[in-house]
């Protein structure tokens, strides 16, 4: 009789534990299928999360929804998909776009928009890049 209800209770307490984790997947599954493209790892992420938030926050805002106007500029969304579809989903074109200030055509990006070369090295800009394809409008 005492053994019985001993055993159940433990399957419910191993149950927990098991349902916590299915809960944590799900919302990791979804969160790494966004930056597969460039398989970034998110250690890579965080530094592109720390340098956005230093660097181009104060213009695009926290969140990457832009919209802040400088005269006759408004900053761009930075989010997807709107500007993976500007950049055909090309991070070459991106990664020129933050380094060398071009749009996708080659043309300048209005200023205030800053090239960040020299300030920024390559490896920072993937780093922001693969932060960037986290951000969703
Ligand atoms: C001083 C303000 C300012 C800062 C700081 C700034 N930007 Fe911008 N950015 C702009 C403006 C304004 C535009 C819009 C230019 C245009 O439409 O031609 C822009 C455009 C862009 C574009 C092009 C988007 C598109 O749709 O064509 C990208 C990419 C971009 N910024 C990334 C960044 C990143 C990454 C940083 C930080 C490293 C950054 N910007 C920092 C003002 C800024």
């Amino acid at each position: 009789m005492l053994t019985q209800p001993m055993t159940k209770q433990k399957k419910r307490r191993a149950g927990l534990p098991l349902a916590a984790l299915f809960l944590c997947l799900g919302q990791a599954l979804p969160a790494m299928a966004q930056t597969t493209g460039t398989q970034a790892g998110s250690a890579e992420v965080a530094t592109g999360a720390k340098l956005y938030a230093a660097n181009c926050a104060s213009c695009h805002r926290a969140d990457g929804s832009g919209g802040v106007k400088f005269g006759s500029a408004v900053s761009a969304d930075l989010r997807a998909p709107g500007l993976e579809t500007t950049y055909k989903s090309s991070d070459k074109l991106l990664l020129r776009a933050i380094l060398e200030a071009k749009d996708e055509d080659g043309d300048r990006l209005d200023q205030p928009m800053p090239a960040w070369q020299g300030r920024l090295s390559t490896a920072d800009a993937q780093a922001i890049i693969a932060y960037l394809k986290t951000l969703h409008s």
